[in-house]
């Protein structure tokens, strides 16, 4: 069934009939300031920190900025449907949430309450390997809702394959994997704070839950806590990874696979060479090479590459509905919604999560309609003109 997004602007309006307006904004860069209000400065450090002087999460921003929509009058754009193709499922609007570790720093509900959020507005959640909730307690919250798993590549094989059989078991259909995190970077206001949750064991919850991280301890997690956040220290990430490893993905994932953190369009072709099924434009939001390119900037070469060869998704910068457009018309199939729907998980739980949705895709479906478009389908570079920067 196609859901009309834009009503929840009536909605909206007619209970203010009874006086009473939204808990949260509805201009969802607002949300990042009520955190820091409310919140302590460890987890809004972490989750609006950036590496370096944030001088990539800016470009970010600015890169959308600068592109402007041309909208285009009459059209018949009464009846509109956003929905689309990803991965092979249909989803109703070209979103998913992004993987976010460690969201138990914004609140007690944490993973499970964005997977339900995600769930009940028919949104794919996107678990992270850092969650602070074992993935098979997220799959249930999730229910029957869409979920894919991110996985940090382990050093450790067995790990890896351990993290892969229990994703699928849990009813995780597509897998992420994020390229961009081999090391973590240069993080300012978390080296300032000294704050890094998975020192406490916090975000750690998939690996101290798993066999193979178990086996690989001398006494169990809950006699000695500190040994084993330190083996996980040494596994998390290995920086000596190349394109060949991917086979051992291919071999121990049967569903699409999707590499996270391109930017350049020849590792997007090599994506396509070893027999990926996606790409995420992606700098992580900022937080791992300053200075790096926009996101939005690497999009549409990119996408000129491979967009007819596998599924091209965005994330790093998306706050708006016009955002969301816009990564659409430089060429990307769907778009990951990252910090915003942390802030609103912050801020009120599942429902601080389910308005950020709502609002993200009821603004996206108006600017579709007041730019002459009634879905996703017929955007492209054309509704776009960029500003000199
Ligand atoms: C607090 C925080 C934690 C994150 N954790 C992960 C993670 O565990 N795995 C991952 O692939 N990306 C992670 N990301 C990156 C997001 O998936 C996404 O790329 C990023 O948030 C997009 O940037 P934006 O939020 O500024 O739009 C994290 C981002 C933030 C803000």
């Amino acid at each position: 069934m196609t859901r009309h997004w834009a009503d929840f602007q009536y909605e909206i309006y007619l209970n203010g009939m009874t006086g009473a307006v939204p808990r949260l904004p509805t201009d969802l860069t607002r949300l990042e300031q009520l955190t820091e209000q409310r919140l302590g400065p460890g987890p809004v450090g972490y989750v609006a920190g950036s590496a370096g002087t944030g001088s990539t999460a800016r470009a970010n921003r600015a890169a959308l900025e600068r592109r402007r929509i041309v909208p285009r009058m009459l059209r018949d754009v009464h009846e509109r449907d956003l929905s689309v193709e990803v991965l092979g499922r249909s989803l109703p609007a070209p979103l998913a949430l992004a993987p976010i570790g460690v969201l138990s720093i914004m609140h007690p509900d944490a993973e499970p309450a964005a997977a339900r959020a995600a769930a009940a507005q028919g949104v794919p959640f996107v678990l992270s390997s850092a969650s602070s909730t074992p993935m098979e307690q997220v799959a249930e919250a999730s229910g029957d809702g869409e979920r894919w798993f991110q996985l940090y590549w382990a050093k450790d094989r067995e790990v890896t394959r351990s993290f892969l059989t229990r994703a699928k078991s849990a009813g995780f259909t597509a897998l992420l994997v994020t390229l961009d995190t081999p090391l973590l970077a240069w993080r300012p206001r978390d080296l300032d704070q000294a704050y890094l949750p998975f020192l406490h064991g916090v975000g750690t919850a998939n690996y101290f839950s798993d066999p193979a991280f178990q086996a690989g301890l001398a006494k169990p997690v809950h006699e000695d806590p500190d040994a084993a956040v330190m083996h996980f220290v040494g596994m998390f990430a290995d920086p000596g990874k190349t394109w060949p490893d991917l086979a051992f993905l291919r071999e121990n994932w049967d569903g699409p696979i999707v590499l996270k953190g391109i930017l350049h369009p020849d590792d997007a072709r090599r994506a396509v060479d070893a027999g990926m099924d996606g790409v995420v434009v992606s700098n992580h939001g900022g937080r791992q090479v300053a200075g790096s390119v926009a996101a939005a900037d690497a999009l549409p070469r990119v996408a000129e590459a491979v967009g007819d060869r596998l599924a091209v998704l965005f994330d790093s910068g998306i706050r708006t509905g016009d955002d969301m457009f816009k990564a659409l018309a430089l060429g990307a199939r769907a778009v990951l919604l990252g910090r915003p729907y942390a802030y609103g998980l912050g801020l009120d739980g599942q429902a601080g999560v389910e308005h950020v949705i709502r609002c993200l895709l009821a603004e996206f479906d108006l600017t579709l309609a007041l730019s002459g478009h009634a879905g996703p389908g017929t955007l492209g570079i054309d509704d776009l003109i960029e500003e000199s920067a």
